[in-house]
């Protein structure tokens, strides 16, 4: 089964949307057309339009970091998947474990927020992804089994289809420590084979990312993993020419 490459940077909270504009305006000027690689990008929010604008029409999509699952109301601050799709965004990133970390993120919201964003006509990213203590415990396993059920819950097939998913270990993000491309293989492995306990062959087709650390010299060996369909990038996607590299490491 041939999966297409799929390489989203995470730009997280940086660059204003002049500098956020430089940055796609660059990457989108250097990417060429894109062939076996589906590339976005997501800016802050108050960039998404701009940044939305300014790749129209070309092979870049764009996408948020987060969303709320109510499309409107009374909920001051947030940000709704119907006000991206609004803005232009074809993906949105949901459950990035600083999310769950910093922002006390449940699976129950990660759900809601998934479905919020299917409803919407956006592609969510669903990130999963055990801590160091979790992994030194052995609970690597259990940890990824539990955010699948919770995350994915009443998700159809179809549903499934249009969603991505992210292995990020926390213990590998923005540390410069990589998972190796073994350890990130066996558990990139174990998702399909729960994907696969859960949508039986629609497992075949989602594409999972790995995240954590993933750099132009690292990315060929973890991209080049049979269970591995593209990359999640932090910290290497704020600068051009890296990400270019990731997008096109073979
Ligand atoms: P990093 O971040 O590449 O800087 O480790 C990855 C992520 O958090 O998505």
């Amino acid at each position: 089964m041939s999966r297409t490459r799929f390489v989203c940077g995470n730009w997280k909270l940086h660059k204003t949307v002049a500098e956020s504009l430089e940055l796609a305006t660059a990457i989108k000027n250097a990417v060429g057309p894109l062939r076996d690689v589906e590339v976005a990008i997501a800016p802050v929010f108050t960039a998404l339009h701009a940044v939305a604008k300014r790749l129209e029409g070309s092979s870049l999509g764009v996408a948020g970091q987060d969303c709320f699952w109510e499309d409107q109301g009374a909920w001051t601050g947030e940000v709704s998947a119907k006000l991206l799709k609004d803005v232009g965004c074809k993906y949105v990133i949901i459950g990035h474990s600083e999310r769950r970390q910093h922002f006390t993120e449940t699976d129950h919201a990660v759900n809601l927020k998934t479905k919020a964003a299917l409803r919407n006509g956006l592609l969510p990213i669903v990130c999963v992804g055990e801590t160091e203590k979790e992994r030194d415990a052995g609970e690597t396993f259990g940890r990824i089994e539990t955010q699948l059920e919770g995350g994915l819950r009443e998700l159809s097939n179809d549903d499934m289809l249009k969603v991505t998913l992210a292995y990020e270990p926390v213990w590998a993000i923005g540390t410069g420590r990589t998972a190796t491309p073994a350890q990130a293989e066996e558990v990139h492995a174990y998702i399909r084979s729960r994907l696969s306990d859960k949508f039986g062959s629609v497992a075949e087709k989602v594409r999972i990312q790995y995240g954590g650390s993933v750099k132009p010299d690292n990315a060929a060996l973890l991209l080049g993993q049979t269970d591995i369909d593209g990359a999640l990038v932090g910290g290497a996607s704020l600068k051009a020419e890296d990400f270019l590299n990731i997008i096109k490491a073979r």
